[in-house]
């Protein structure tokens, strides 16, 4: 099983963009955390970082046939972004999308939302920590797929 993080713009800058909303935690930091639970749950893991829009939609592009399971944090492309809300629903993998903040609090232009309605479900407002939820509920979704294949291969 392998899973693939990506991290829109600005993300590379944690720890260092405004703490008091993001915390002190550096992207790499929450890199080798997820790393470990991935290794813990022989899960293949994948990280992906850019500031730019059509390297994100080829990054999703590249997932399809490659990857079982994407975890995105499209930053301030979720307010935004057509293309890689496309791209999400193009290669129809099972996807997770995290919010480091609670973008349901904070200013009217993060309210709307053009990734969330393609993703199988959102992670918002828990800090770095909703990386490592979006981990657990991405094994879940894996281990209810496999079941469920097994399950009609049993039938046959
Ligand atoms: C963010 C929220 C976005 O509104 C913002 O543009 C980001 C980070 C978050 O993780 O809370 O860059 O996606």
């Amino acid at each position: 099983m392998k899973i693939v993080v990506i991290q829109g713009p600005n993300l590379n800058m944690l720890g260092v963009r405004e703490q008091n909303i993001y915390g002190p935690m550096k992207l790499e930091q929450i890199h080798a955390q997820m790393k470990e639970v991935a290794s813990q749950n022989s899960v293949e893991i994948e990280f992906f970082q850019s500031n730019l829009e059509g390297e994100i939609v080829d990054k999703i592009q590249e997932c399809y046939g490659e990857a079982d399971g994407i975890i995105i944090n499209a930053a301030a492309y979720t307010h935004t972004s057509i293309a890689i809300r496309d791209a999400i629903s193009a290669v129809s993998l099972p996807t997770i999308e995290v919010h480091i903040s609670n973008i349901h609090r904070r200013e009217e232009f993060r309210q709307k939302n053009m990734i969330a309605p393609v993703c199988t479900s959102s992670v918002v407002g828990f800090g770095p920590f909703g990386y490592h939820l979006a981990m657990m509920g991405m094994i879940q979704i894996m281990n209810e797929i496999k079941a469920a294949q097994e399950a009609q291969q049993a039938q046959k």
